[in-house]
């Protein structure tokens, strides 16, 4: 604490401003966050570092008591720490009911959460307020990090896709959360969502593995909306619906080496779903692999009146394995029956350098809104080819609704006519 604070002093003198100490502790930052995010798998948080292991509070590492208690009173309590605070989930079976793990924290950021266990759920349990079954809320902050594993043994209770059903929980979320790194963990089989993020801002996902069977419902990989600079590397997600689905106020998001399969792809939306949605723009997914999939790199929108505008997304340096719609925008999403056409106006996209194989004979698929044809969309050098079952009623080909695109370099399927 005394060098920090002493530091902290010259930083300020340097700056020349007067601030309190706290923020400047408050500088920690996910940029160069990583490799101690690295230590954090093993424990390994760093000098002065007060370790809060769920164990000394009474938890039980025996697959079937309950434990969210004692892990709430751990984390209240590294979060209340005047100095470096981690707490610890060591190998073993936990059980919890839903747990809120909530800040305001007091110690100095970030949080380090080292999670090698495996994590459960309680069976039967009443959702805790604003929690699904483990939240993380009001944190500027955190690491959580490790070979771990929560398992929301959602084939217990899945059921297939329904009108008006309550959303199934999602495993772990993140609300009001800043500047937050997750790294290595494990999730399996989520009751809904795997991962869920609102409200929040800079979070990097890395070396994260999502799976459920192809056909488990509404089980999205990860899940955003309102929230700005999202990062996703080095995952690996399997799953029933979208592998990363990116909703209305998601700004400056990053998809990168991830592979996505079995799963909906890799989406921005559904947007215009809501009144007053805020905009999504500054969407870069690069470098991944789609595998198996349903579709590989998707828009889409209501069809509706909620206006809403989705600007700046580049999909770029893929590789398609067998997908069933590798490009596609679809503003008739929903609502099938509805006179309306969709309000959200999609605005400059580029899909570039996106090659592999399609299972469908309209491999590019470009449905915009007569209201608001789609502005500024680009296909340079796309090189897919046919290796599917579906019979030759169309040939290998592209089809576009409402917009007009401009074409660079190589293009399998041939363009669509102009
Ligand atoms: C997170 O950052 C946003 C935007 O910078 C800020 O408004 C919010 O208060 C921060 N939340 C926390 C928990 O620090
Ligand atoms: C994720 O899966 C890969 C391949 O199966 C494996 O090598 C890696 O260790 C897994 N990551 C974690 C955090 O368990
Ligand atoms: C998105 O990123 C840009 C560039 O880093 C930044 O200027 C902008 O403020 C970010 N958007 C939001 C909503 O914060
Ligand atoms: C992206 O993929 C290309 C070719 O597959 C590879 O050469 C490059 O290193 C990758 N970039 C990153 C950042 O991994
Ligand atoms: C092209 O898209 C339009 C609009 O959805 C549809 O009516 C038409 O059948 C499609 N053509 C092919 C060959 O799929």
């Amino acid at each position: 604490m005394a060098s920090l604070g002493l530091v902290g002093i010259i930083f300020i003198q340097f700056l020349g401003l007067v601030l309190p100490n706290y923020l400047v502790l408050a500088q920690w930052n996910t940029d160069t966050g990583m490799e101690q995010a690295k230590g954090v798998a093993t424990g390994t948080g760093g000098p002065d570092v007060k370790v809060f292991n769920v164990l000394d509070f009474g938890a039980k590492a025996d697959g079937t008591t309950p434990n969210a208690i004692n892990f709430i009173r751990a984390f209240k309590e590294a979060c209340n720490h005047p100095g470096k605070a981690m707490m610890v989930i060591p190998e073993g079976e936990f059980v919890l009911g839903s747990a809120l793990f909530s800040g305001p924290c007091s110690n100095v950021a970030p949080l380090m959460v080292s999670f090698s266990g495996t994590l459960l759920p309680q069976p039967n349990t009443k959702t805790a307020e604003d929690a699904d079954w483990l939240t993380f809320q009001s944190i500027d902050g955190l690491i959580v990090s490790g070979k771990g594993t929560v398992n929301g043994q959602g084939e217990k209770t899945w059921k297939p896709e329904c009108e008006n059903c309550p959303r199934a929980p999602a495993s772990l979320k993140f609300i009001k959360v800043n500047n937050t790194i997750i790294s290595g963990i494990n999730s399996v089989n989520a009751k809904g969502f795997h991962f869920m993020i609102s409200v929040s801002d800079n979070i990097w996902f890395d070396g994260v593995n999502i799976s459920a069977p192809a056909d488990s419902p509404n089980t999205d990989g990860i899940h955003m909306s309102k929230s700005n600079k999202i990062k996703i590397t080095n995952c690996r997600i399997g799953t029933g619906d979208d592998c990363v689905s990116i909703i209305h106020g998601s700004t400056n998001i990053t998809v990168e080496n991830v592979v996505c399969g079995p799963g909906h792809g890799i989406s921005v939306g559904s947007l215009g779903h809501y009144d007053s949605e805020a905009d999504v723009f500054g969407i870069t997914v690069k470098n991944c692999t789609l595998r198996n999939t349903d579709n590989g790199a998707r828009i889409k929108s209501y069809k509706n009146n909620n206006p809403s505008r989705a600007a700046g997304i580049t999909f770029e340096n893929l590789v398609m394995d067998h997908v069933k719609n590798p490009i596609i925008i679809d503003q008739e999403y929903g609502q099938v029956g509805s006179s309306e056409s969709s309000k959200v106006s999609i605005e400059d996209v580029h899909f570039t350098n996106i090659k592999g194989t399609s299972v469908s004979k309209v491999a590019v698929d470009l449905l915009c809104s007569s209201a608001n044809p789609c502005k500024g969309v680009t296909l340079t050098d796309i090189d897919l080819k046919f290796e599917g079952t579906e019979k030759p009623a169309v040939p290998f080909s592209s089809n576009c609704t409402n917009v007009k695109v401009v074409y660079a370099g190589i293009q399998n399927p041939p363009p669509c006519p102009p």
